[in-house]
């Protein structure tokens, strides 16, 4: 069974649907552990009672590669195959990514390239496009440039605010990070360069 480790920052929605469809038996993954780089983040307690390992890791005072190396420490303790970044507000280093080449995930609330980094929603309402999205990537060395796994796109509605649209755009989130995992636990997703064939 394919052994998941998902890193959060926040609320952990995107984590909890994962969880949720394992448990159903729709994923075949188990999940190794929850990292948190937030003490107080809510998906922490969620996970605690779904029964998963669930844990703080500190970075304060550590370099960015520093506090990767202890992550992916406790990745490979638990021999973590696959990660998933699902609300991680941290920048990856090139360690990390050269740790786990191609077996990083990321969701992102556009459609990549447009809008990466953070706030890809109110990005959107500012450009004033009138769609937009939710993309599920695999992660490289560059902000949200990797290979493109799935993307939903997502229409911006004239009277939207950041919130309204966000919440759109994460119902499409909860819909194509799950399916992402899903294929790359039955072993559908080649990378091919920067392009990712579904098998
Ligand atoms: C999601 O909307 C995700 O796309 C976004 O943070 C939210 C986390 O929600 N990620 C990024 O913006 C990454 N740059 P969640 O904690 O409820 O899954």
């Amino acid at each position: 069974m394919l052994k998941l480790g998902i890193l959060i920052s926040g609320r952990g929605s995107n984590m909890l649907v994962i969880i949720e469809k394992i448990e159903r038996g729709n994923i075949p993954a188990e999940i190794a552990c929850v990292i948190s780089d937030k003490e107080d983040a809510k998906g922490l307690v969620k996970a605690r009672e779904h029964n998963i390992c669930a844990f703080f890791l500190d970075p304060r005072g550590l370099s960015r590669k520093d506090y990767d190396k202890l992550i992916v420490y406790e990745l490979k303790k638990r021999d973590v195959e696959l990660v998933l970044l699902a609300g991680f507000m941290r920048i990856i280093s090139p360690y990390f990514v050269d740790e786990y080449k191609n077996r990083i995930m990321n969701i992102h609330p556009s459609l990549l390239p447009a809008f990466p980094g953070l706030h890809g929603q109110r990005q959107a309402l500012e450009y004033g496009v009138k769609i937009t999205g939710a993309t599920v990537h695999f992660v490289d060395y560059g902000c949200d440039t990797g290979p493109i796994i799935l993307q939903k796109p997502v229409p911006v509605l004239d009277d939207d605010t950041e919130e309204t649209l966000s919440e759109r755009i994460l119902k499409e989130e909860h819909k194509i990070y799950p399916l992402a995992v899903k294929l790359y636990a039955e072993g559908r997703l080649e990378v091919i360069g920067k392009r990712v064939k579904i098998l």
